[in-house]
């Protein structure tokens, strides 16, 4: 069962380097995120998800992680990280912080203990050959960079060794079986990290791959799940508030190993969530996006996979849904601000908990930006929040040339303040909508979800408890018998009515029908 305060949550995930710095040395910071707790509050976003923000290299822009217990500097202090969960707390905001359990940085005491020849406490805290010259069985792993007469195992970057969670099925020498006392002092020292943090008033993690514990021939995740289920025994004994949602992709396995929450993400090539607002991902020539106006998307493209996991998953956990994150390509990148509007509307009425990506709220565009941090292409969905037309637009008093990325250079970049000021823009059809759902327990994660039309040159229309809800993202006006239903309009994005047994849906407009 999941957390109860997840009913009703809708998230906001800060990137900690790009979204406010208050102390004007180009970066942002915990400060910074306390500063804007109102303006997180007033979108309507009532929990955090706040990005890696502990002591770090920072070779992939903290996902590589040198002490689990410190706030990096750079962000703050420990103290200034308390005290942001005690004023989000103070205005009914939870807040997830990023666990990463599958690796550490290089830098880690652990692993500089690990690569000693002599043997230690922490020589199996990682997964090692058994000689120099033995790879790791189709495992990417590396060698000649310790004093170790071995090779480690990677689980990302070069820089990001793999822990040590034991083999299902141990095959070499070398692998350990999960219930070996090596690995489960890898688990228990997670375990640590955790309690630490949650003791601390953090309300719970987003887990970082969580589906790679457990590497070898694990292909249906069995050993990775087990792992999962023990951890959620002590969090429902010891923290039973605490939420966390995955990166897996995989809601069947990933909500039945206890997870409260699971991305849907930009998997494995077209994948249903993809063919809503970036389809050119797969096919530069026709963007098929169904929120693209006119673009000839067709919805069933992504129900085909999501129906399939919201019915299988159903009463286990949510699917939660995004507007982007870290990892992926803005989705103003495919839609302009009008497309946007709807494709919002529709991810913050559907069941499951959805998230929002700070930036996208007003648009932010993805810039052509050099990569920063192991960003790569990832680094221009990273770029700083755009708050007004003040000096970095708001971000920061740094100099430019100072400042973590550069922010949009355009004039027309979209800013908060502008967009606060206007009763039409991008952001205040965000705040209606999510604050509808507050109002609504028929718009949140738990109420029944059906699809009444999926027809293409009809409206896309669903159901959410006793509530209609009907989509158009195309210029033309739409139609849709329903001589059984006798209903009004409660909101709108565009036009649209109801009468006589008739729905008319607008172009590029969102009802929902009471
Ligand atoms: C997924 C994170 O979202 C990504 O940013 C990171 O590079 C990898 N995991 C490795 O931790």
């Amino acid at each position: 069962m999941a957390a109860k305060w997840l009913k009703d949550a809708v998230f906001y995930e800060i990137y900690p380097q790009s979204f406010c710095d208050s102390n004007g040395d180009g970066i942002g910071d915990i400060n910074g995120i306390i500063s804007k707790l109102d303006y997180i509050k007033e979108l309507g976003c009532n929990a955090l998800w706040i990005n890696p923000c502990f002591d770090s290299p920072f070779k992939d822009a903290g996902y590589d992680v040198r002490d689990y217990k410190l706030v990096a500097p750079r962000y703050g202090t420990n103290e200034d990280l308390y005290r942001l969960f005690a004023v989000a707390h103070e205005k009914g905001i939870h807040v997830l912080l990023d666990l990463v359990p599958g690796h550490t940085s290089e830098e880690h005491a652990w692993f500089r203990q690990s690569q000693k020849e002599e043997r230690n406490e922490y020589s199996d805290r990682y997964i090692w050959t058994d000689f120099w010259l033995h790879g790791a069985q189709g495992m990417p792993y590396i060698g000649g960079e310790s004093e170790r007469n071995a090779c480690y195992v990677l689980n990302f970057f070069k820089c990001q060794p793999a822990l040590n969670y034991g083999f299902l099925h141990p095959q070499e020498s070398w692998q350990f079986s999960m219930n070996h006392p090596e690995p489960l002092k890898t688990r228990e020292a997670m375990k640590d990290v955790m309690r630490f943090w949650l003791s601390h008033g953090c309300d719970g993690f987003r887990v970082d791959m969580a589906n790679s514990l457990v590497k070898g021939d694990d292909e249906k995740k069995s050993g990775t799940s087990m792992i999962w289920r023990d951890v959620r025994r002590m969090l429902d004994l010891e923290f039973p508030d605490a939420a966390m949602v995955s990166e897996w992709s995989d809601p069947k396995n990933a909500l039945r190993a206890g997870f409260d929450m699971d991305f849907y993400l930009n998997y494995g090539g077209v994948n249903g969530y993809c063919t809503l607002m970036r389809d050119y991902y797969y096919d530069e020539k026709h963007d098929a996006s169904y929120f693209k106006k006119d673009s000839g998307g067709n919805i069933n493209r992504f129900l085909g996979q999501y129906l399939d996991w919201y019915e299988d998953t159903k009463g286990l956990g949510y699917i939660s849904l995004l507007t982007c994150n870290h990892d992926t390509t803005r989705p103003r990148f495919g839609l302009e601000p009008d497309e946007l509007k709807l494709a919002y509307a529709f991810l913050f009425t559907m069941p499951g908990v959805p998230f929002l990506y700070y930036g996208d709220e007003i648009g932010m565009r993805f810039l052509d930006v050099p990569t920063k941090e192991g960003g790569y292409t990832r680094t221009g969905s990273r770029t700083p929040m755009q708050w007004n037309r003040g000096k970095n637009l708001g971000f920061s008093e740094a100099d430019e040339k100072d400042i973590y990325l550069p922010v949009d250079p355009a004039d027309d970049a979209p800013t908060a303040e502008d967009q606060l000021k206007d009763p039409g823009s991008l952001l205040n059809t965000v705040k209606r909508v999510l604050h509808l759902r507050h109002q609504e327990e028929d718009l949140q994660a738990d109420a029944e979800f059906s699809v009444v039309c999926s027809e293409p040159g009809k409206p896309f229309v669903y159901r959410r408890g006793d509530l209609l809800l009907a989509v158009n993202p195309n210029s033309g006006e739409v139609h849709l018998e329903l001589p059984d239903e006798n209903r009004s309009v409660l909101f709108s994005i565009g036009s649209g009515e109801f009468t006589d047994g008739q729905l008319t849906v607008g172009p590029q407009s969102f009802l929902v029908l009471r």
